[in-house]
């Protein structure tokens, strides 16, 4: 396993692995502190590539002020212990002016998307995305790159990036991974104390009772959205920010579900710590969801 930190030599050892070697490059993108959420996502990069790109870069264009990036966790020594286990070929961990140059002054803004939920909360966040992401593709130039479907919105953001800009990469997305729980894997758990983290498993009944609902008939999305609001409000910790039902492609709000697939989203804090989680019902193309 190499640990590059430059875009060029990046740039140059994928080129000589698509073009020389005629291999399938897989890349994995994430801001590092690793959990099994992202192992998940490496693993069926391995599975399905020859060979198996990680990138750690807390990605300072996605955070605003006041947020949480300079206490965002970082452990590149942790976390390339962990990829050497999993046969990791190359971990792309440049710095902020690498990826940035000075005079860098190119953002990727993907309409529409981008302004609701999270987006109305965290504006400039999924600019800040969309640039990183769309700086890794064309450094890496992937077969494939996984995504969680924790951050719901942020796979949508990227597959209509992908499909906007006509890049080749294929986007898979992979399913949530929890703890026993419920509470979704995140490396912001990681602030949670052993009270709050107990709490925050509320998010996840939550969305369970949703689910139960949905399946024995409720299609009112205002109903569902209110079983998950009163769900969560019996939880003295738990700081709602939003709860919205909505069409699981264009994140439009959804009063009558129908036969739609439907994305039900949760933001909620506990304690300093900002969490998000979300449920798809009615999904057509399985677990693993490919653009
Ligand atoms: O999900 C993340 O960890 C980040 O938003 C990503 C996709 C690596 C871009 O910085």
């Amino acid at each position: 396993m190499e640990i590059i930190n430059r875009r060029q030599r990046m740039s140059s050892v994928s080129r000589k692995v698509r073009r020389d070697q005629d291999r399938t490059i897989g890349l994995v993108p994430t801001m590092g502190a690793l959990h099994d959420g992202h192992l998940s996502l490496v693993r069926e990069a391995r599975r399905m590539c020859d060979v198996v790109v990680v990138s750690v870069f807390v990605n300072p264009a996605q955070f605003a002020p006041g947020e949480d990036f300079e206490r965002y966790p970082r452990d590149l020594t942790k976390d390339t212990a962990v990829l050497t286990d999993y046969n990791v070929d190359y971990i792309f961990a440049p710095s902020p002016e690498e990826m940035y140059p000075k005079n860098f002054s190119t953002y990727v803004t993907v309409e529409g998307l981008s302004e609701q939920l999270e987006g109305v909360v965290r504006p400039g966040h999924f600019r800040g995305v969309a640039t990183v992401v769309t700086i890794l593709l064309n450094i890496i130039r992937p077969d494939f790159a996984f995504f969680g479907q924790k951050d719901a919105q942020q796979t949508l953001v990227v597959k209509r990036l992908v499909r906007d800009l006509a890049l080749e990469t294929e986007i898979v997305i992979l399913p949530t991974v929890r703890e026993p729980s419920g509470l979704a894997l995140s490396s912001r758990n990681a602030f949670l104390n052993p009270e709050e983290r107990q709490s925050a498993a509320v998010i996840h009944r939550a969305l369970t009772r949703a689910e139960s609902a949905y399946a024995e008939g409720e299609r009112n999305g205002a109903k569902l959205a209110s079983l998950v609001r009163s769900t969560i409000e019996t939880e003295p910790r738990a700081r709602l920010d939003y709860v919205s039902v909505s069409d699981a492609d264009t994140l439009e709000k959804l009063d009558k579900l129908n036969d739609k697939t439907v994305l039900i989203a949760v933001a909620a804090r506990f304690g300093q710590t900002r969490l998000i989680d979300n449920l798809v019902l009615n999904q057509r193309d399985g677990v693993k969801i490919k653009s």
